[in-house]
């Protein structure tokens, strides 16, 4: 990663492009920019900032990406002109060829845009508040305790199968209230087409098409489809037949009411606004809670220090939301794991005008994509940026000590905003940020009660990133009973 460019530490981002603006730098060559897209991308536009600075133009199939690495210039365009910005990325203007994320989304909160996504986020929000979220707390705890209950000392685990199975009975209770052992978990977990058919595609040019040639994986893909979308309807045909007073997440959805019409949503949107939270409220926690066991697999003293603080804050029981506050070590080493592999590969968005940044022109209909591992990995905003160091987010560096330069850099006032956006920013900002965080924190707080992982010898985890970033392989970890080797129990 390079140091901080010339010309970069003043970002200028206006949307009437200035005379003096220049064409953005960047590599040449359509097709091998998208071969190397669709081979290990992460270190592809890690070497490209290096290369070029904070706005590189790539030649991607047939339209250009933006990526921008500034965070100033990051925040001008998620939050200070976010209106100049659409996120239809692939499926208006030069995108139209790909295969977008509606073919499952529909036209939930994720792929919505304008107006009526503002309409949707006015009314979904309030279930997202924390007192809310907090009411859902017994149940990141609960079932997080399920999970290990079947786990056996020395047991060789996939902590990536595990954690996406905790994550899935967590959004299938909240979402749906349904257990993991019921039919509708079982449609949900063998229904959700994660890498098959069009969402396989898209980053290719003709993935629009590939998505309708009759191939098995698509096919499979529609099937999934229609199975979870069966599934939804017959979950609210249930709750309209209930009192209409359930706390999941359906529930609230079917009772919500239009501020200005006094409406409901219409059932296909329901629909898309639960499969949407359904699909982004999975795979993401299950993927910052599985990289946070590998770095906590590779740095034992960070490892003990959660333990003895968890320890220290619930003994032998299970923890409540009003632990999380005593949780600052096991909170920070979630926010470190999210920092060194944050689970949404970009935050994407389509330019409505030309606009300039960081003096660079980016023409209308650019796209225009800010990825969160490069900005995290930025010595500019982070020293020592490959070092994982939850200390960086200690607001009070308990025992961190004079000498440790990196305690409490990450929390210090002054900083930009956005040199840490694993939920976006602005008012796209991820719904479920706070859901999220708490359901992370209080996993790892009731399994580390009773279990610590040790990383198998040998294994190489490597980085699969597509839409999410998760390992290639899993992450094979050998399953340790804590106080089965004298550690207090
Ligand atoms: C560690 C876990 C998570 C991460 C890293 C994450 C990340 C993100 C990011 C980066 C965005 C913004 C995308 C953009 O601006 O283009 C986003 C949006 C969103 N996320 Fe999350 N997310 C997580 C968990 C969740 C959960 C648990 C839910 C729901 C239960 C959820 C629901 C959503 C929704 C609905 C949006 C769209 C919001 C809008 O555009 O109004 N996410 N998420």
């Amino acid at each position: 990663m390079s140091a901080p460019q010339e010309g970069t530490s003043m970002t200028q981002v206006s949307t009437a492009p200035m005379a003096t603006a220049t064409a953005a730098p960047g590599p040449t060559g359509r097709l091998r920019a998208l071969l190397a897209m669709s081979g290990n991308p992460l270190d592809y536009v890690t070497g490209l900032r290096d290369q070029y600075g904070p706005v590189v133009r790539i030649p991607l199939g047939w339209r250009d990406l933006y990526m921008v690495s500034d965070p100033e210039a990051a925040h001008e365009i998620l939050v200070t002109s976010h209106r100049n910005f659409a996120k239809d990325v692939m499926s208006a203007g030069r995108g139209k060829w790909a295969a977008p994320l509606e073919v499952i989304l529909g036209n939930g909160l994720v792929t919505s845009d304008g107006t009526f996504h503002r309409k949707q986020r006015r009314l979904i929000q309030p279930m997202f508040h924390h007192e809310r979220i907090a009411g859902y707390g017994r149940a990141f705890a609960e079932l997080s305790d399920d999970i290990q209950s079947g786990w056996k000392d020395g047991d060789r685990l996939d902590l990536q199968v595990e954690m996406a199975e905790l994550t899935l009975a967590i959004v299938a209770r909240t979402l749906f209230d349904v257990s993991l052992d019921s039919d509708v978990a079982h449609t949900i977990r063998t229904a959700i087409p994660r890498h098959e058919g069009p969402l396989r595609w898209d980053s290719l040019p003709f993935a629009r098409h590939l998505a309708k040639l009759p191939l098995p994986g698509n096919k499979r893909f529609y099937e999934g489809r229609d199975n979870l979308d069966a599934i939804v309807y017959r979950l609210m045909a249930e709750r309209r037949q209930g009192d209409g007073q359930g706390a999941d997440l359906l529930s609230l959805l079917l009772a919500a009411r239009d501020a200005d019409t006094g409406e409901p949503m219409e059932d296909l949107q329901v629909r898309d606004e639960a499969i949407t939270l359904l699909m982004a409220g999975h795979e993401t926690t299950a993927s910052a809670l599985t990289w946070a066991y590998h770095l906590l697999g590779s740095h034992p003293e960070a490892r003990q220090r959660m333990h003895e603080e968890i320890d220290e804050v619930l003994g032998d029981r299970l923890p409540t939301v009003e632990d999380l506050p005593r949780l600052v070590w096991t909170d920070a080493v979630l926010s470190e794991a999210m920092r060194l592999y944050p689970p949404i590969m970009g935050v994407a968005r389509r330019s409505l005008d030309d606009f300039e940044v960081c003096g660079r022109r980016v023409p209308k209909d650019s796209f225009v994509a800010i990825v969160p591992w490069v900005v995290h990995r930025d010595p500019q905003w982070w020293p020592q940026p490959e070092l994982f160091a939850p200390q960086r987010w200690l607001e009070t560096p308990r025992s961190a000590g004079p000498t440790d330069e990196l305690a409490g850099h990450a929390v210090r006032p002054g900083r930009p905003r956005l040199a840490y956006l694993p939920f976006g920013g602005g008012p796209r900002q991820c719904i479920g940020n706070t859901f999220s965080r708490m359901e992370g924190v209080m996993a790892l707080a009731t399994l580390g009660r009773h279990w610590e992982f040790e990383p198998v010898p040998g294994f190489a985890v490597d980085t699969l990133a597509r839409i999410t970033i998760r390992p290639l392989r899993g992450l094979p970890v050998s399953a340790r009973r804590r106080g089965a080797r004298g550690v207090r129990h």
